[in-house]
């Protein structure tokens, strides 16, 4: 038996995945356990988790893996200190990083005393994990594989032909040249100052046109053979020490350009300053100039290596916009972007770059999707990878809260459900206030399970907002069924009603529609599968206007597509909710108010109480609030 421990450490979103014998077993991101958004560190919870899923404890194990490896491009760097001089507290902080790196065995034992820490500890070069995270998941027998990020291991881009288990880095874009690094620079200065906030920018686009294109190329230059280098007096991260907090926090990133840029573009905004037509113009042409850099690369890729299959991966492919237009704007027919593209991500990269070291017998083969057979390739076909809590447990918290939850006779319940009734108690730190149980009504539906789809169906084609907490928690950034807010995608005023009693975020940034996979072909204009909410397409012309809490500005949507297999319970959800109202989809949002998504019970109940939710399914409970 293989069992390797991925992690990704001391960088936004740290997280920890679980291989064994070469397939994925558990991953999930330490800020859902810490309760701090993109939390930076060791991923200590997160680890502990993985191992209890797997049954493990930290000496058994045998292989850590994680996403750096400060020992590649080390020539590049060295040519870039000698050349460019940066400021000596940059380099500094470099090499604390790069220590803070190889003494991971140190923290490793010391954040889990009492056993001996036998596993070796592998560094895998940053973009080769990345790469692996997309495409070693993917259900592609080879594919043109592309890393596009801010930085890691001294490159921003990376790239690589893949071939069954065979993949390499085989081109790099390197410090200082990072679309990444453009992108986040841009978003501050249009007033978002917050690490991953981004996508702020990605939302707004829509609104303005791409007026600033032009300047913007000053900024960015496009090269020929698909790379692209930075102007380096707009910015301020090659030469002088940008303020960056990776460590036991929330990451921060201190400003990024320079009064060149202001020079350039006019005044950036602060983020008390209203929004107006000239921000939303920027951010239009910054999506427009990060879409023509990406294209340049993509399709100078495609000249290279021919094929029509493409994974993404790195920070950048979360711009689920860019996505979505690769099949308009380069030869690639398909593409595969695992749930986490991101940082996070690279747990699972890297456990997989390693697994491929010690290999075990070919396990079946998966044949899906019309693609060919592959001997022994792990394939990411939902992103269910957190902790699930069990009915019983579920009782226990909602009793320990005051409501009255009848004890069912452990005949009628399902098997895995009876097994533990009697065991569930719930930890006194996880006990909050008691609820006044007049002011809400249960339904138990633990006997009854077809019914719970229907009920919250219907609740929620008459307006309510829905908590849906189910099963195992989702891996990476999006809610995809399991921990997500669930909403009536017809009614025009429902983006106002989520904003005015749960998400109070920005009136510019849309909310996403789940829909039932076979009917994406008819609402969209595509037939993709998209199960992690990574590409926007365009709603038919003829079907936007039914959809108006779910259909941005511009007439795109950014589906995930809901199939049987990956999730049967939320497919029964939208598909009842289809048989009352004919619409195959429902709008979802991630189960939170600001803050990571929910993961335990707990949490869900709280953000219930706390927020004007209407109804919240904790598993087989449906809570109603009792309108007074
Ligand atoms: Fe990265």
């Amino acid at each position: 038996m293989s069992v390797i421990l991925g992690i990704n450490a001391y960088h936004g979103d740290s997280s920890a995945a679980l291989v064994r014998d070469g397939r994925l077993v558990a991953a999930v991101e330490e800020e859902r356990f810490r309760r701090i958004k993109h939390w930076a560190g060791l991923p200590i919870e997160a680890i502990r988790y993985c191992l209890r899923e797997a049954g493990m404890e930290m000496r058994d194990l045998e292989h850590v893996a994680i996403n750096l490896n400060p020992r590649v491009n080390n020539v590049r760097r060295a040519l870039y200190l000698l050349t460019r001089r940066p400021d000596l507290q940059l380099i500094l902080n470099r090499l604390k990083k790069r220590t803070q790196t190889r003494s991971l065995e140190d923290s490793l034992r010391a954040a889990f005393p009492g056993g001996a820490m036998r596993a070796k500890v592998h560094y895998v070069e940053h973009h080769l994990a990345h790469l692996a995270s997309s495409y070693l998941c993917s259900p592609f027998p080879d594919a043109v594989n592309v890393s596009v990020d801010g930085f890691g291991d001294f490159a921003s881009v990376a790239w690589g032909r893949g071939r069954g288990q065979d993949l390499r880095v085989e081109g790099r874009v390197y410090f200082p040249h990072s679309l990444g690094i453009f992108y986040s620079a841009l978003t501050q200065y249009l007033g978002f100052p917050h690490f991953g906030d981004e996508y702020k920018v990605m939302g707004l686009a829509p609104y303005g046109q791409p007026l600033f294109l032009q300047q913007l190329r000053q900024v960015v230059r496009c090269q020929p053979d698909g790379g692209f280098e930075l102007e380096l007096k707009y910015f301020r991260h090659h030469r002088e020490n940008v303020h960056y907090t990776w460590n036991d926090c929330s990451p921060e990133v201190g400003p990024l350009f320079t009064p060149a840029l202001e020079q350039l573009l006019g005044p950036a905004r602060s983020g008390s300053d209203p929004l107006l037509q000239r921000h939303k113009d920027l951010a239009r042409s910054i999506q427009g100039m990060y879409e023509e850099a990406f294209f340049n690369l993509l399709n100078a890729l495609h000249k290279k290596y021919g094929g029509e299959r493409l994974t993404l991966s790195g920070g950048c492919a979360m711009n689920s916009v860019a996505n979505g237009k690769v099949q308009i704007e380069t030869p690639f027919r398909r593409v595969y972007i695992q749930s986490a593209a991101g940082d996070a991500g690279g747990a699972i990269g890297a456990a997989l770059i390693v697994a491929q070291k010690f290999p075990v017998a070919p396990v079946a083969t998966q044949t899906t999707g019309g693609e060919p057979a592959m001997v022994g390739r792990f394939r990411m076909d939902h992103a269910y990878w957190g902790p699930a809590y069990a009915d019983t447990e579920i009782a226990a918290l909602l009793r320990a809260r005051g409501f009255s939850v009848p004890n069912v006779a452990a005949e009628n319940l399902a098997p895995s459900t009876a097994r533990a009734e009697t065991a569930a108690t719930v930890p006194a730190s996880s006990v909050g206030a008691l609820v006044d149980p007049t002011d809400f009504q249960l339904t138990d539906f633990r006997s009854c399970p077809d019914d719970l789809c229907r009920e919250t169906a219907r609740a929620i084609s008459e307006g309510l907002v829905v908590g849906w907490f189910q099963g195992r928690l989702e891996w990476g950034p999006r809610a995809l069924g399991n921990r997500s807010i669930v909403c009536d995608p017809r009614r025009a005023d429902m983006k106002d009603i989520l904003n005015q009693k749960i998400k109070r975020r920005e009136s510019f940034r849309p909310f996403a529609p789940s829909i039932l996979r076979e009917q994406v072909g008819e609402w969209f204009e595509t037939d993709a599968d998209v199960p992690f909410m990574m590409q926007v397409f365009q709603f038919r012309a003829e079907k936007r206007p039914l959809l108006p809490a779910v259909c941005h500005v511009d007439g795109s949507g950014r589906l995930q597509t809901v199939d049987r297999a990956s999730n049967p319970l939320y497919y029964d959800l939208i598909n009842a909710f289809r048989e009352i109202t004919g619409v195959p989809m429902v709008l979802n949002t991630s189960f939170n108010e600001n803050e990571p998504v929910v993961c335990r019970p707990e949490e869900a109940l709280d953000c219930f109480l706390r927020t004007k939710m209407d109804l919240l399914v904790l598993g087989s409970f449906l809570i109603r609030r009792r309108s007074r």
